[in-house]
């Protein structure tokens, strides 16, 4: 039997956590010269070519994050989330997706298994469905596509 989300709309969360307020500036060889106005506007972009509705939110401050995944839980069906350097301590974090009944995914810009050390460990991986790092802003790209044909076929 098909699912009665296949005929509604899908609704997904994009957060963006510490400091990628200042991509395009910060550390271009790193994270690319992209800003983060035109890294949500290829987000948008596929999400009309989708036919999905995203919310888009970023902030410097773990509490905002939380409260934003909380706020936005009842009308979500599935998060995209790269979460900066809380990807590697936070527990409030993690336990906020976990607290979720939706899938999330967590993306990176730069491949965070071949950086410094304390990057190569996520706090955040074991509550998510899956992890793309390492492709630039396509890693939200990748991360969309997969969130969408999960949350179509689950
Ligand atoms: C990042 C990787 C993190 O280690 C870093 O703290 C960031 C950005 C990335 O997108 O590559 O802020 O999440």
């Amino acid at each position: 039997m098909v699912s009665p989300r296949s005929f509604t709309l899908k609704n997904i969360l994009v957060l963006h956590g510490p400091n990628l307020n200042l991509l395009g500036e910060r550390e271009p060889d790193i994270y690319g010269k992209m800003t983060l106005l035109e890294l949500n506007s290829k987000l948008k972009d596929w999400a009309t070519r989708q036919n999905v509705r995203l919310r888009i939110f970023q902030s410097n401050s773990e509490g905002d994050l939380l409260d934003w995944i909380h706020l936005n839980r009842k009308w979500a069906h599935g998060m995209v989330i790269n979460p900066g350097a809380l990807t590697h301590y936070s527990y409030a974090l993690r336990d906020a997706i976990a607290a979720m009944s939706f899938p999330t995914i967590e993306v990176h810009l730069s491949d965070i298994k071949k950086r410094e050390p304390f990057r190569r460990k996520s706090v955040i991986a074991p509550v998510c469905t899956k992890q793309f790092s390492g492709k630039g802003w396509r890693s939200y790209i990748a991360g969309l596509n997969d969130l969408n044909a999960h949350i179509l076929f689950s």
